[in-house]
């Protein structure tokens, strides 16, 4: 029986959480469920933003719901990012983030694209430093890191039958670190799926693709700040943040969670999107749970959802939360 740890954390994450794990509920009856604290709010409370049992209670589930955390942008004594904590404690080294066309809110009809974000290393080992006249921020690649993000991508590539990878790096700049990184992406993409067309491109020219023809790109690999910044151009095409949904995943654990913050200006008022994070529950039942049936069913609700004449009259979480449920029954 599937098990799941759902921590709505700060903002909007109280609202989309609560809805999205009804939803997935209702498509899945038997999911055993605990609830879990993390984020900000947790931090306030307890001094530390992510509980040990939270962490304790997400292994011993496999699976885990986030919703989102506010992170204040001065540094603060103690205070570490609780996804990030989340992330790097768990080691859920590969962040992937599917983005496609929904019937109505997408600016286009044809994107279909998954971004597999690396997600240990880069920019966010958090190794900065400051002697208030220079400030620096380590940006770590390994081989190993390399290696299995690629590894994570070829595996994606054959369990969906994509056709095509783009290596996105800046290599051109950075040929020790991001050449590492290419390299060793290539090489286990070209060992464990030999058929697959493998492209790459300076994430410059990535970021111009992503606004002039986001059609063109099937599956991108890229370093973890590239893919961070990307992956929100990309949310553009699949109708914003409200409806992008990301996994964090490891060796046999996964955090969902939705790519969109706290919203501190909508939070509270009951409006917010639940959406991606519906979307982000059926990737844990697609890649976690190995349970394809139930993600297609969840996936297919949010579409139907999105087509309906009314969908723009669905206001509200709740409105929306049950035009879903409507869709399941
Ligand atoms: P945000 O994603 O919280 O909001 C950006 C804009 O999108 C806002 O106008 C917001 O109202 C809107 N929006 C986001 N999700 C929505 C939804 N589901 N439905 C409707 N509208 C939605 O980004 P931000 O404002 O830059 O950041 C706010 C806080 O969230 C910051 O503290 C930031 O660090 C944090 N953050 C957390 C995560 C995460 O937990 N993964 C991601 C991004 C930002
Ligand atoms: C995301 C978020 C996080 C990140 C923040 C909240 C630390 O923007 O999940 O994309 O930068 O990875
Ligand atoms: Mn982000």
């Amino acid at each position: 029986m599937p098990k799941l740890c759902a921590i709505p954390g700060d903002g909007i994450g109280q609202e989309v959480i609560p809805a999205s794990v009804t939803i997935l509920q209702a498509a899945l009856p038997n999911l055993e469920i605990v609830e879990a604290e993390a984020g900000w709010g947790c931090f306030e409370k307890h001094g530390v933003s992510v509980l040990p049992e939270t962490l304790d209670q997400i292994r011993a589930c496999g699976a885990g719901l986030f919703g989102a955390v506010s992170s204040p942008s001065r540094k603060v004594t103690g205070y570490g990012s609780a996804i990030l904590t989340m992330r790097q404690e768990l080691n859920l080294y590969a962040n992937i983030r599917p983005v496609q066309s929904w019937p109505r809110v997408s600016p286009r009809p044809d994107v279909n694209m998954i971004i597999v974000r690396e997600n240990s290393e880069g920019l966010y080992v958090g190794k900065e430093q400051s002697d208030g006249e220079t400030a620096v921020a380590q940006r770590i690649i390994t081989k190993q890191a390399s290696k299995r993000i690629g590894q994570k991508t070829a595996e994606l590539v054959r369990q969906l039958g994509r056709q095509k990878v783009t290596i996105v790096h800046k290599a051109n700049v950075l040929p020790l670190s991001d050449g590492l990184f290419r390299d060793a992406v290539r090489q286990e993409i070209e060992r464990l799926c030999p058929e697959t067309e493998i492209d790459e491109l300076l994430v410059d020219v990535a970021a111009l693709k992503m606004v002039a023809a986001p059609e063109t790109f099937d599956v991108i690999v890229t370093t973890n700040l590239f893919g961070d910044i990307l992956s929100d151009a990309a949310a553009h095409w699949g109708g914003g943040l409200g409806l992008a949904a990301s996994l964090n995943w490891g060796n046999g654990l996964a955090i969902a969670e939705p790519v969109h913050g706290s919203a501190p200006d909508i939070a509270g008022q009951g409006i917010a999107n639940p959406l991606a994070a519906v979307l982000s529950t059926a990737l844990l039942a697609r890649f976690v749970w190995n349970l394809g049936d139930v993600a297609s069913r969840l996936e297919t609700a949010v579409q139907q959802t999105l087509a309906t004449e009314i969908y723009p009259q669905l206001t509200t979480t709740r409105a929306i939360q049950q035009a879903v449920l409507d869709s399941l029954a």
